[in-house]
């Protein structure tokens, strides 16, 4: 009911924290681009608000979030065709996480399985931005009025967070003004995992640099990655099904699946019965052929800084342009006087 009276529109959003990997780019840019032309709006996000929630270093933060708008534009986002800022520049986030801290309650926030991850065993030195996480990802969701949320495996629980939190202000005000946004996970990469552990993510804070592609590796790097990625000595099966118990085959189907455009079964129609010595240097061409023009066009467009600043400022007003009468509604229906 709700989500049709809502015009569709795409949001998502990256942390600048530095060092994007295989994951972010199959998991979520990639998508970004696919979602691009399907004829809704799009808003694509530096959440730079949210890198802070960790110690950054400022000069590396400003440096890591010119790379990831670098990084979308390389992979295929067109600043004509989506809104590309940084959400420190369009104050209606942390305005709407405000109120969003006032609707979602201590109990949500305490299930959030990435608050116990990044915490850690020391809780309570986490800081209190790390905690009320959620909401302010609520906030950038619902700002505007955002119907569809293109994210990896690991940002789940966060989207029905944020389902929830529409849902109680629509209810405790009594209005239908909230879209209950939908998640979109699709894809054979959805959940890429560590080319050494093929039960952990693929993450940029992994200690062990060969657990992860880096798009700013070079064509050698990447080759000896997946050249040194954990397998096991049987060969590749016929089925998907019967890659079941063996998650660091899977994980390498599920890149080249992804990387290829192909779905999962037709990578096993046409690689089953490949030792692994011969899947590897396949896998590995496609993922230089791939990431090598992706991070020489972010190098490159890491020498104009200029140009990048002025993307993501064009950016911020665009999504200004429509953050800022949601808010003021919001703040009508909380009983803000001036709104
Ligand atoms: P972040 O910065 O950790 O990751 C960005 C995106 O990359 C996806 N991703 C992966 N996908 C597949 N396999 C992996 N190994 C992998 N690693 C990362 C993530 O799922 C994500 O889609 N909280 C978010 C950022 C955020 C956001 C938002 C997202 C803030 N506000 C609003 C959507 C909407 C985060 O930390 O993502």
């Amino acid at each position: 009911m709700t989500e049709a009276r809502h015009t569709p529109r795409v949001f998502s959003g990256i942390q600048p924290s530095g060092g994007l990997t295989l994951g972010n780019y199959l998991g979520a840019m990639k998508r970004f681009v696919d979602m691009q032309d399907d004829g809704s709006e799009t808003l694509y996000c530096m959440v730079d608000l949210h890198a802070i929630t960790v110690w950054q270093d400022p000069a590396k933060l400003a440096r890591a979030t010119r790379e990831l708008c670098a990084g979308y534009l390389a992979s295929g986002l067109d600043p004509a065709r989506s809104i590309l800022f940084n959400q420190s520049q369009v104050p209606e986030h942390a305005q709407l996480a405000w109120i969003f801290n006032c609707v979602a309650r201590m109990g949500w926030m305490q299930r959030m399985t990435q608050f116990k991850d990044k915490a850690g065993k020391n809780a309570q030195n986490a800081s209190l931005g790390l905690f009320a996480y959620p909401a302010l990802m609520a906030a950038d969701i619902l700002a505007y009025h955002a119907t569809h949320v293109p994210v990896g495996e690991d940002q789940k629980q966060h989207l029905e967070l944020t389902r929830d939190i529409a849902a109680k202000f629509n209810h405790d005000y009594e209005v239908d003004f909230f879209p209950l946004t939908e998640p979109v996970i699709e894809g054979a990469a959805t959940r890429v995992m560590s080319l050494r552990d093929g039960s952990k993510k693929m993450s940029k804070s992994d200690p062990s640099d060969m657990s992860r592609i880096n798009l700013t590796d070079d064509a050698d790097t990447i080759a000896k990655k997946i050249r040194k990625a954990k397998t096991d000595p049987e060969p590749l099966p016929a089925e998907v099904e019967e890659l079941e118990g063996r998650p660091e085959a899977r994980n390498l189907v599920n890149i080249y699946a992804a990387l290829s455009a192909q779905s999962v079964e037709q990578v096993m129609r046409d690689c089953g019965g490949k030792p692994f010595s011969e899947f590897k240097p396949m896998l590995a061409d496609l993922a230089v052929e791939t990431l090598a023009p992706i991070s020489s066009e972010m190098a490159r467009l890491m020498q104009d800084e200029a140009e990048i600043d002025r993307i993501l400022a064009e950016g911020a007003a665009r999504a200004r342009a429509i953050a800022t009468p949601i808010l003021r509604e919001t703040f009508k229906i909380v009983g803000m006087v001036g709104a």
